[in-house]
C-alpha cells in the first residue's frame, strides 16, 4: 500500500515523539513492502512563531492531501498565563478538527499486563479494563457562541447540539460497540442541560436499529466515579465534546502512564491520529519523554487502513519493551531507563 502521511510534531516533546513514531513505521513499510510519504508541516507554537498562525493555510492543504495525519502536540507555557494573547496554539488544534471534519475522537483505554501494578488504581479493579471513550469532538461548548458582555465582566460560553451531530457520534459508537462487547454507555448530565436530553432522546431512539447493543444512559458525574471505581464494565462510551475531554484524562491514569495512550480523530474527510499527552514543555529536547503513545496512535492508522497484522506488530513489539523494561524514565521507577530515541532504536530493531 501506499500512504501520504502529513506529519505535524508540534510543539514540546511532539517532535522527539514523532520521529520514534516515524522510525517504527518505516520499519513496518520495509517489512510489509509499503511505501510511506511522510509531509511535514507546521502547527502550533511552532506554527506562531514562523508565520503568525497556528494552523496555517498551506499546513491545512497538506492535511487535506493526505491519507492521514500524525500529529504530536501544541501548547507552551509562554501562553497559558497570558490570557491576553490573541493567537494561542491550541486555536490551531481546534481549527484543524473542525476543517478536518474530525467530529468521532476516540480515545482507548487499556491495560498492559507487565504495567498493572504501576496504575495508581488496585489490580483488581482495572484488570481486564478494555474501553473506548469516543468524544464528540467538533461541536459543543468548544465551538458554541461566545463572548463578554457587562462591559467585560460578564463571560458566557454556550453548549449547542444538532441531533444530527449526535446521531454521526452515534451511529459510530454503535458500530464501535458491534466489533467489541456490544455495550454502549451515553454519557451526559440529562438531569440538567437541555443539550444532553437532546442526546439522551436521539441515542435512544437509535437502540432498535441495534438491537444487539446493550445500551446505558449515566450521568457524568456518576461516570467520573465509577472510571475510577469499575473501569472493566465499560466497553464503548459516547459523549460530548468537553465531558470526553474531562473523562479520557481521567481514563488515561488507569494505565499507569499518561505517555501511553494513543488516540485517532475521524470524521467526514480525513484521518488524524495522536498520543492523548500534551507537549509536556518541561521535558522537551532532553529525550526523555515517552513515545509510545505515538507509536501505538501509528499503529491505529494502519488499522484504520486495514493493515492489522502491521498494526498487530508494532502492539506486539510495544508490549516486548515493556515487558523487557527497555522503558523511559516515567515506567523506569527509579531503575535503568532509556531515552525516548533508544526506545524507538530499540523498537526498530526488534520489528
Ligand atoms: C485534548 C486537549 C485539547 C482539548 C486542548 C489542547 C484544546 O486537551 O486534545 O484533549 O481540550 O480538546
Ligand atoms: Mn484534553
Amino acid at each position: 500500500m501506499k500512504l501520504n502521511i502529513a506529519v505535524l510534531a508540534g510543539d514540546g516533546i511532539g517532535p522527539e515523539v514523532i520521529d520514534q513514531a516515524i522510525k517504527v513505521s518505516n520499519a513496518i513499510a520495509e517489512k510489509y513492502n509499503h511505501e510511506i510519504n511522510w509531509t511535514p508541516a507546521l502547527t502550533g507554537a511552532a506554527a506562531i512563531d514562523a508565520v503568525g498562525e497556528p494552523y496555517p493555510d498551506e499546513t491545512h492543504a497538506i492535511c487535506e492531501a493526505a491519507d492521514a495525519v500524525l500529529f504530536g502536540a501544541i501548547g507552551h507555557p509562554r501562553f497559558d498565563n497570558d490570557p491576553s494573547a490573541k493567537v494561542r496554539p491550541e486555536q490551531g488544534l481546534l481549527k484543524m478538527r473542525k476543517k478536518l471534519g474530525l467530529f468521532a475522537n476516540v480515545r482507548p483505554t487499556f491495560t498492559f499486563p507487565s504495567l498493572i501494578d504501576k496504575s495508581p488504581l488496585k489490580r483488581e479493579r482495572i484488570e481486564g479494563t478494555d474501553l473506548i471513550i469516543l468524544r464528540e469532538l467538533t461541536s459543543g461548548v468548544y465551538f458554541g457562541e461566545r463572548g463578554r458582555k457587562d462591559n467585560g465582566n460578564t463571560a458566557f460560553d454556550t453548549m449547542t447540539y444538532t441531533r444530527d451531530e449526535i446521531t454521526r457520534l452515534a451511529v459510530k459508537g454503535f458500530e464501535l460497540a458491534m466489533t467489541r462487547g456490544k455495550k454502549l454507555c451515553c454519557v451526559d448530565k440529562a438531569n440538567v442541560l437541555e443539550s444532553s436530553r437532546l442526546w439522551r432522546e436521539t441515542v435512544q431512539a437509535m437502540e432498535k436499529d441495534y438491537p444487539e447493543v446493550t445500551v446505558s444512559y449515566e450521568f457524568v458525574d456518576a461516570v467520573a466515579m465509577r472510571l475510577v471505581q469499575w473501569p472493566s464494565e465499560y466497553d464503548v462510551i459516547i459523549t460530548e465534546n468537553l465531558f470526553g475531554d474531562i473523562l479520557t484524562d481521567e481514563a488515561s491514569v488507569i494505565s499507569g502512564s499518561m505517555g501511553l495512550m494513543p488516540s485517532a480523530s475521524v470524521g467526514t474527510k480525513n484521518k488524524l491520529y495522536e498520543p492523548i499527552h500534551g507537549s509536556y514543555p518541561q521535558a522537551a529536547g532532553k529525550d526523555i519523554a515517552n513515545p509510545l503513545a505515538t507509536v501505538l496512535s501509528a499503529a491505529m492508522l494502519f488499522e484504520d487502513f486495514g493493515l492489522t497484522t502491521e498494526a498487530q506488530t508494532i502492539r506486539d513489539v510495544v508490549n516486548k519493551s515493556l515487558e523487557e523494561g527497555y522503558v523511559t524514565e516515567d515506567l523506569a521507577d527509579g531503575g535503568e531507563s532509556f531515552k525516548t530515541s533508544e526506545v524507538g532504536n530499540w523498537l526498530v530493531k526488534n520489528i
